[in-house]
């Protein structure tokens, strides 16, 4: 049988092979991300690689922990060499949306330190006009957060509070994820515009004009890259 993450393992491993010795390195969040610790574990085991990387989330603060990959504070470095992250969707212009797994404003802090923001993702994720099909996150603070839903479902969306286990969804950051389904994002520079001047709202997933590089893997392991 097919491995189904033949190709986010192999964007994920070309991108973990771009990074060079002695740098530091914004480390994403995600299942195609953590491919890359999975490589530079071998790297670090296998090459003597010397690296270190600043955590989006505490998901893969606890994965670099496990496979003995250092780690610094984003406060400690006066910048990183490279940020590498996964998306939910990537445009022809490579603007993304992110924060499928909540942690888009840490992701968006990281990759701002960097020289480039090197995105990973499987070709399931290339889409004509972001958001038809997957719901952008917005990030919001609790107090009067039905206040800020509406606000957000006045810009032309359907709102759903992320749910987690039954329970209201809870960022690192201890705010709520409102995800919202939009007929599909004509001008996300606009969206973008709108949703960082709105009450309440402390990030979204929408990563206009931020992309580097695009490794791009597929189901047979290829993997090309979108510069
Ligand atoms: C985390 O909040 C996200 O921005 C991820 O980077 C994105 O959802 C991609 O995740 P997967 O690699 O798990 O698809």
């Amino acid at each position: 049988m097919s491995d189904p993450n033949a190709g986010k393992r192999a964007a994920a491993y070309a991108a973990a092979d771009l990074i060079q010795s002695g740098t530091t390195v914004g480390f994403g969040t995600g299942s195609t991300f953590a491919f890359v610790l999975e490589r530079l574990a071998a790297r670090i085991r296998d090459q003597g690689l010397r690296v270190r990387g600043v955590a989006t989330s505490q998901q893969t603060t606890e994965l670099a922990g496990k496979l003995g990959i250092p780690l610094a504070q984003l406060d400690d470095v006066t910048g990183l060499d490279l940020a590498i992250d996964g998306a939910d969707e990537v445009d022809p212009h490579k603007n993304l949306i992110k924060g499928g797994g909540g942690a888009h404003l840490r992701e968006r802090l990281v990759a701002v330190m960097a020289k480039e923001l090197v995105v990973i993702i499987d070709d399931s994720k290339l889409v004509a006009q972001l958001g038809r099909a997957f719901l952008l996150p917005v990030e919001v603070v609790q107090f009067g957060w039905q206040q800020t839903r509406k606000r957000l479902a006045a810009t032309g969306c359907e709102v759903v509070q992320r749910q987690k286990n039954g329970k209201a969804f809870v960022t690192d950051n201890g705010n709520f994820v409102l995800d919202c389904r939009y007929p599909g994002i004509a001008d996300a520079a606009a969206l973008q515009r709108t949703l960082d001047a709105m009450p309440g709202v402390v990030d979204h997933g929408l990563f206009v004009g931020m992309a580097g590089r695009i490794v791009v893997g597929d189901a047979q392991g290829r993997v090309r890259i979108i510069d």
